[in-house]
């Protein structure tokens, strides 16, 4: 993370900001757009002459304005749904770089997809191939596709981020891979183009995407034997970032380990890399409300909760929060937390921190899973999200207003 104290002001992207939430009504997102190049040019470098494609997972961060900066640095898109389609498409994202991911992708889905002629559709189930073929037959066009593996692997990540595990609803076993692209090759709306794994988020560890890889790579060799040709290999998203104490891997080495897997198959690779973009470019920005003691804990009540931020209490994840200015005041141990009427609803637990009411805190490495997790929970409005280009600030996404809450219930009354 980019924040740093000079003169006990924090900065971050060399921004000042407690002069960016002073005029500003909090809580709101901070992103800093030169942290999402570097970590975009950071995995270009990584792969260098290895042919690739970076998909940029849109559910991670989906506002238009770094889904922008991310389309004018030549990258490629992992969606979710029609309306992640929609996003990358309103900012000029090239539909030739989309990769479609997800197991429910509904019939209005495929056929926008199938329209807009994107790269690939990771299948997950065989109703889905069949649905993709006869949509794609249809509309007297050809849908590429690539088939998701599920290849039972264990990883050290919260279990509801962990995809590649036998009991998960995502991809295909792998005993029945082989039979499914037999079956694929029958489908005369279908042109098989690859195959795709992605095992989870937040993973620490390159291990896991060998064992993944040595499965993958031996269903490519019974693809091969079967005359199945392909002609990329999607590794998913799932690298993680610095919360912690993490020990991570480089961009580099993890990138190196997974080219040399590959390299003897001769496939283009792509990855989905949705946290490890935007993850650390992001900071909650927020006002402490009221502090409260009680007989056994001091309470920093601020103006942000759950709903605008949840990885707290839905992962238990651990966010950095700093003050933004730094008193002279005692520090105390305070469990810091939202205004929402749920016991859940903190930001962080038991942090050493100076603060009184009024101040403001800073929340780390929030740029990826929180704006887009935010919900309107409390009836409590949508934070406005900015942006820091060239030392400036660009407001992104202006806060929700109560008449935008109220709007589609009003005339229905
Ligand atoms: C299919 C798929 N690809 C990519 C990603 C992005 O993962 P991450 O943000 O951990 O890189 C996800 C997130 O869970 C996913 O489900």
């Amino acid at each position: 993370m980019q924040t740093k104290y000079n003169d006990n002001i924090l900065y971050f992207d060399d921004y000042n900001l407690l002069d960016v939430a002073l005029i500003n009504k909090t809580p709101f997102y901070l992103y800093s757009q030169n942290k999402i190049v570097e970590n975009f040019k950071d995995y270009e470098t990584a792969f260098s002459e290895n042919n690739h494609l970076i998909c940029y997972s849109v559910k991670a961060n989906s506002n238009l304005k770094i889904l922008s900066i991310l389309a004018k640095l030549g990258s490629g898109f992992d969606i979710v749904s029609g309306g992640e389609l929609h996003r990358v498409l309103e900012v000029g994202g090239d539909p030739s770089k989309i990769v479609f991911s997800g197991v429910g992708k509904t019939e209005d889905e495929i056929r926008l997809a199938i329209s807009n002629d994107i790269l690939c559709f990771n299948v997950e189930s065989l109703e889905e191939l069949k649905t993709i073929n006869s949509l794609a037959i249809e509309m007297k066009k050809t849908a590429n596709i690539s088939i998701r593996v599920n290849p039972s692997i264990d990883i050290k990540t919260h279990p509801y981020i962990a995809t590649g595990m036998k009991d998960n609803k995502f991809g295909v076993d792998e005993k029945e891979i082989v039979s499914f692209y037999e079956e694929a090759g029958l489908c005369e709306g279908l042109k098989i183009t690859g195959i795709d794994f992605h095992i989870g988020s937040q993973i620490t560890e390159i291990s896991p995407y060998k064992e993944a890889l040595e499965k993958v790579c031996k269903i490519i060799k019974k693809l091969s034997d079967k005359n199945i040709k392909i002609g990329h290999i999607d590794i998913g998203g799932g690298l993680g970032i610095l919360y912690n104490d993490e020990k991570l891997p480089s961009k580099v080495d993890f990138v190196d380990s997974i080219t040399n897997i590959i390299k003897p198959f001769g496939l283009k690779i792509l990855i989905e890399p949705g946290r490890s973009i935007v993850g650390n470019a992001g900071l909650l920005i927020s006002k402490v409300l009221y502090t409260k003691t009680t007989p056994t804990k001091n309470f920093a009540i601020v103006d942000a909760g759950m709903n605008d931020l949840i990885r707290p209490p839905l992962y238990n994840a651990y966010h950095n929060i700093k003050e933004v200015f730094k008193s002279g005041l005692k520090p105390l141990v305070y469990d810091v937390v939202g205004p929402v009427c749920e016991s859940s609803d903190f930001l962080g637990k038991e942090r050493l921190l100076c603060l009184s009411s009024g101040d403001f805190i800073a929340v780390e490495n929030v740029g990826a899973y929180g704006y887009v997790l935010a919900s309107n929970y409390n009836t409590r409005l949508k934070p406005a999200e900015f942006i820091i280009i060239d030392k400036k600030i660009l407001l992104i996404r202006e806060a929700e207003t109560i008449n935008q809450v109220l709007e589609n219930e009003k005339t229905c009354l």
